[in-house]
């Protein structure tokens, strides 16, 4: 008798030391608490070799699968916008590399953006975004194109999200219980959704692994790109052999795109706006080259519509201002001078950089 006390004793304080407070989801079905801890997101294989900068994942953001699914059903979702009109997707379009293919975009109420969309690749392992250079992480980036771009106003947004069960859930799901709609979690949801669009399958990548060659013309412009002397590229546009991003020593240049005979003639002053420190007036942020083919026009306004027209600025005409990069080398020259087959050789090579598989890719499209 005493053995069948002790033992109920023992499984009354077992089974209420495991005893969950049961929810009911907005499905109706009761769940446990830890129903709402989601499952961990998985990169695609490769992406933590050495070869790729790491990707940097905040601390206080793990990413979770539901809340890269969250952050993409938010990013093509209009509901964020003041008036419900225009989404991230609005100007980040899937066919132009999550860039747009006008020189500016369409804002909210009909206005224009000021400088050109750029891409959205491989940024979680990037340190620096906008052209200016104005935010220091993904979260801040996603509040600042929310209200710069979308007019977004939380209270609005709030109201919204909470009256569909889907996000509701999600929220829960993303962030654990409560799992509260906030703003700081739409930005953290959004972050993590730009964290998983990662390009490493490019021809370029294929070759690096030893798993596809370049055609010949194809690696007299990789030549070209690395050459001081030639197309004297990489200086800035790699990091390290892969160019899965740009110097990340240097980060902005002014790349002799405009000429002004003192600092105050850009007529962007780019990194120059945020510091304030004129020595960075007409300096922007280096791009990517990464599915560059897809992704015109060019520069910060989109002043280059194709990739001819770029080769043909670096080559022949160079623009002089006080500040122009040291590491524009052949400046002295005007330029890199390359004769017409090195022009289509150099093009050749950047073709190289595109990954089909991103643009394309089921898990950055639209999931409505
Ligand atoms: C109206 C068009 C438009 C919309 C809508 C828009 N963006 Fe952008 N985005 C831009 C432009 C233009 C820039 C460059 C602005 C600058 O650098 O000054 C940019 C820059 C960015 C950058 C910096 C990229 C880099 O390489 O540094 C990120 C990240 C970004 N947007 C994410 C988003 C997200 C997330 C949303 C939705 C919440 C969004 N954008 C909505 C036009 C848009
Ligand atoms: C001194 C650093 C530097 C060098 C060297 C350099 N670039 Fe750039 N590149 C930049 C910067 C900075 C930008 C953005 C400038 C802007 O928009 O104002 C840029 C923009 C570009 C763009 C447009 C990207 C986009 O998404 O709009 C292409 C393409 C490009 N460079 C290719 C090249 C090629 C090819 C070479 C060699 C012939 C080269 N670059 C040499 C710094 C450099």
């Amino acid at each position: 008798m005493k053995k069948y006390i002790l033992f109920l004793t023992v499984s009354i304080a077992l089974l209420s030391g495991c005893k969950k407070d049961p929810q009911i989801n907005d499905n109706g079905v009761i769940e446990s608490d830890t129903a709402f801890i989601g499952k961990p997101f998985v990169f695609p294989g490769g992406v933590n070799s050495p070869r790729y900068r790491k990707i940097d994942i905040p601390t206080d953001n793990p990413m979770t699968e539901e809340g890269v699914l969250l952050g993409r059903m938010l990013f093509y979702d209009p509901v964020l916008s003041m008036d419900s009109t225009i989404s991230c997707a609005s100007c980040h379009k899937a066919e132009f590399e999550f860039g747009d293919g006008t020189a500016l975009s369409k804002k909210i109420f009909n206005q224009q953006t000021k400088r050109h969309t750029p891409t959205l690749i491989n940024l979680g392992m990037n340190k620096r975004f906008f052209w200016d250079g104005r935010k220091n992480t993904l979260e801040e980036s996603v509040g600042d194109a929310l209200l710069g771009e979308q007019s977004y106003a939380f209270s609005i947004t709030e109201a919204r999200l909470k009256n569909q069960s889907r996000y509701t859930y999600l929220f829960k799901k993303a962030f654990g219980r409560p799992g509260n709609i906030t703003a700081e979690n739409i930005h953290k949801a959004i972050a993590q959704f730009l964290r998983s669009m990662v390009s490493i399958d490019s021809k370029f990548d294929k070759y690096m692994r030893g798993e596809a060659n370049l055609s010949s013309d194809e690696l007299e412009g990789f030549d070209i790109f690395n050459s001081n002397t030639r197309g004297d590229c990489f200086h800035c546009h790699a990091d390290g052999p892969y160019l899965t991003f740009a110097n990340q020593g240097l980060l902005f240049a002014n790349n002799a795109l405009d000429s002004s005979a003192t600092l105050y003639e850009f007529k962007d002053y780019g990194l120059g706006d945020f510091t304030a420190n004129s020595f960075d007036n007409g300096r922007f942020k280096i791009p990517t080259l990464r599915n560059i083919e897809h992704s015109a026009p060019y520069m910060h306004d989109g002043r280059f519509k194709t990739l001819e027209e770029v080769v043909n600025f670096y080559s022949d005409s160079l623009k002089y201002s006080p500040n122009i990069d040291p590491l524009m080398q052949l400046f002295f020259q005007g330029g890199s001078r390359l004769n017409q087959l090195e022009k289509q050789q150099l093009i050749a090579f950047l073709k190289t950089l595109t990954d089909e598989s991103f643009r394309n890719n089921p898990k950055f499209q639209n999931p409505f």
